[in-house]
């Protein structure tokens, strides 16, 4: 009894913390304050976020069944029915299990008025078609800007977008080599495998709670999916160089330039405090916050007096590359917040450039899928600015296009990801 107490709590958070995301909420936000409140719990992890993972076509399927929308106030009972069709569709709960749960669970909510609609709506929803259309599963207008950059590979995009993520480790290979970090792990009971393209990059089999692998806590290993482990090796600094790595936090590719070059002199710079101070918490873990200059500065609007011979511009963008990590981007993007991320990528670009000592170069990065934000942002950029150059550079998987290098999620088990490297003529 007591146990079926409890699972009808984990349900209710779960519906507290799906309806806090489809008001606006970043999924990340909203489950760190649920996990602060609560204590993490893996159920309401795979409940929330695979719920919202599947939102548009779990909500295709419900709405319709309404006889009216549930008022703001109600929005935990429309998270209850789209919980409860997740785990019938995607976790193989027998349907009539899901619907009881979930009509239990309003009692959870202090809701037990919402018994009947729940059943109703929920058993209705759950005959429905299950195999959903792909691109019902994003807003329209993604879709029709993937088809047109895609046209060959917008629908594995989405598919790859509707897959998990894998958890990929970044190992400080200049303290343990990846093999006998992979021993480390077998040791710990934890499986795991060796990347193929990126020589860092371990891939865990499972998930598991990252706090607790071995070498964590010394900053032997951080979390970072493989793409983005190639920004640091794409910079190539090397002993003496200045290093500017502009948009850096939380610091994920600050902490590997810091590491693989230990005699550079990085400068970190983000706009907004409060990634600043994870940053900080990030070098520090990884045991060269003292060798890092940090600065919260917005790089926009502000001039950087000093030079570079590196600069890393990882640019605020769509974040279309990662939807897999982050499915409330599907729910939260608009079309209309491309034009002012290509203006900010424009103007990082053009300042930042004054930054660059003659033959420095710059990486330019997102992990955005769509070209306005990658190719044609830098042949833009190439027209508008003579003493630049582009220096070609590939690898094992995925594209070169027009300009720069790209990744479809899902490729190699990466993220979706771009990559240009820009050479100032001397
Ligand atoms: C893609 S994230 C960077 C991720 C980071 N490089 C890493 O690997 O952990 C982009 C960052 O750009 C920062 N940003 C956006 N506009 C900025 C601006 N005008 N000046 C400085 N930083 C900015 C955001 O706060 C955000 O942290």
């Amino acid at each position: 009894m007591a146990e079926t107490r409890h699972a009808l709590t984990l349900r209710a958070r779960a519906a507290h913390v799906v309806a806090t995301v489809l008001a606006g909420r970043a999924l990340d936000a909203a489950l760190d304050e649920d996990r602060a409140q609560h204590g993490r719990h893996g159920l309401v992890e795979e409940l929330v976020i695979g719920t919202v993972r599947h939102t548009p076509r779990l909500l295709a399927a419900a709405t319709p069944l309404l006889k009216r929308p549930f008022r703001k106030a109600d929005q935990d009972l429309q998270a209850l029915i789209l919980i409860g069709l997740y785990q019938a569709r995607f976790m193989a709960t027998p349907t009539p299990v899901a619907v009881s749960e979930a009509v239990a669970a309003t009692e959870a909510l202090g809701k037990p008025w919402a018994k009947a609609v729940v059943n109703a709506v929920l058993r209705a929803a759950a005959k429905g078609d299950a195999s959903a259309r792909d691109d019902l599963n994003h807003p329209e207008w993604l879709v029709a800007r993937l088809k047109a950059a895609w046209p060959d590979a917008w629908r594995s995009i989405l598919a790859a977008n509707d897959e998990r993520a894998p958890l990929t480790l970044r190992v400080d290979t200049k303290r343990i080599a990846r093999t006998e970090y992979l021993q480390r792990l077998a040791s710990a009971g934890v499986s795991a495998h060796a990347h193929p393209l990126v020589g860092t990059a371990v891939v865990l089999d499972h998930g598991t709670q990252v706090p607790g692998l071995p070498g964590f806590g010394e900053g032997l290993v951080s979390v970072q999916d493989a793409a983005a482990q190639l920004a640091a090796p794409l910079l190539a600094a090397g002993a003496g160089d200045a290093v500017l790595d502009a948009c850096a936090a939380p610091g994920g590719k600050t902490g590997h330039i810091a590491q693989s070059a230990p005699e550079a002199h990085v400068t970190a710079v983000d706009n907004d405090p409060a990634r600043v101070a994870r940053l900080r918490q990030t070098v520090e873990r990884l045991g060269c916050g003292a060798r890092i200059r940090v600065l919260t500065q917005d790089l926009v609007s502000d001039t950087l007096a000093d030079l570079f011979q590196r600069i890393l511009i990882d640019a605020p963008c769509s974040a279309t590359g990662v939807i897999r990590r982050h499915p409330d981007i599907k729910l939260h993007r608009r079309a209309s917040d491309l034009p002012p991320l290509r203006l900010a990528q424009a103007r990082l670009l053009d300042r930042l450039w004054q930054n660059l000592t003659p033959g420095g170069t710059m990486v330019y990065a997102t992990c955005s899928v769509l070209p306005e934000e990658n190719e044609d942002q830098i042949l833009e950029f190439l027209e508008r600015t003579p003493d630049a150059r582009e220096e070609p550079w590939s690898f094992g998987a995925g594209r070169c296009g027009r300009a720069g290098w790209q990744f479809l999620p899902g490729e190699a088990g990466m993220d979706g990801f771009y990559y240009a490297r820009l050479v100032r003529r001397p």
